[in-house]
């Protein structure tokens, strides 16, 4: 495993600061693109582009179909900031760096973070291409140690002991449920339990039996660890699995690669981006 990787408060502040330095937009909402879902921070107005590789402090992107860029601008209304790619544990950075962009942007203003990623299915219910609303989420690598809020509590974000059980926000999730019946996209949308894994190895048949006997509905290398360090700092938080591809977990001749991942992205990825903004439509701006 790498090093610890401590930053302190000062750290998250300068990388604020000089963001602040680089745009006048001050966004009140973050939305964190997962593979393949970058197009959404295409469509955003005002664009201002900021390539990682530019950002005091900030990790870099490493996987193919990830970009490495924020992106600041207007979508439906709302100010945001885009994450065009994101950081995962199984690249090698742990579980401070993974989470790093968003206590910078909790300093920056944002009240609300949106995240989406690809997800492997493990309801029998659910189809390659369609939506899952997360409505919980099982943060594996956080239950066994790996937990960012591991280490010294800085109280300035959040509390020593966080409550999880309210993760997902409900009006946000009651407001996504209300757009997805007005889109008419109810057969391909679900809500339901994602479960993070650390990755890279897609699961065994074993391990997608025992993660669906978890509860878990849709099974990711991401967004768990980001979600608490939200809560942390007392974001809402909204999130969206794209089922990308069944978790195989009876027929050995079946497998799961990321090219696959990839594709069932680009098929669907418009009627998660349509979606997104449909909710955001509806959402007051605070
Ligand atoms: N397992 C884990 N992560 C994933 C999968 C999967 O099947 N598909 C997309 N991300």
């Amino acid at each position: 495993a790498p090093a610890a990787h401590r930053c302190s408060y000062e750290d998250y502040e300068a990388t604020a600061k000089w963001l602040g330095s680089q745009t006048e937009q001050r966004p009140k909402m973050a939305i964190i693109c997962g593979s393949g879902l970058g197009g959404l921070a295409e469509q955003l107005e005002n664009r201002v582009v900021i390539p990682y590789r530019d950002i005091p402090n900030f990790p870099q992107t490493t996987v193919v179909g990830h970009q490495g860029q924020l992106v600041f601008g207007t979508l439906e209304g709302h100010q945001c900031v885009c994450m065009q790619g994101r950081f995962h544990t199984y690249e090698g950075y742990d579980v401070n760096q993974v989470t790093y962009p968003v206590r910078v942007f909790s300093l920056l203003g944002v009240r609300t973070l949106v995240v989406t990623n690809a997800a492997g299915g493990l309801n029998s219910s659910f189809s390659v291409g369609d939506i899952m609303l997360i409505k919980d989420h099982i943060n594996l690598p956080g239950l066994v140690g790996n937990n960012p809020l591991c280490g010294p509590n800085d109280d300035r974000f959040g509390e020593r002991f966080l409550c999880t059980s309210d993760a997902y926000d409900c009006d946000l999730l009651a407001l996504a449920q209300q757009t997805v019946e007005k889109q008419g996209i109810r057969a391909s949308v679900h809500q339901g339990v994602y479960c993070m894994v650390s990755g890279p190895t897609y699961e065994s048949i074993a391990e997608g039996r025992a993660l669906r006997t978890l509860g878990a509905d849709a099974v990711g290398m991401s967004t768990a660890l980001e979600v608490v360090v939200a809560r942390h700092c007392g974001l809402r938080v909204l999130g969206f699995s794209l089922i990308t591809n069944k978790v195989v977990t009876d027929d050995r001749t079946l497998k799961a690669n990321h090219a696959e991942v990839l594709v069932a992205d680009n098929n669907r990825a418009q009627d998660l981006q349509g979606l997104v903004r449909g909710i955001l439509a509806q959402m007051s701006v605070d």
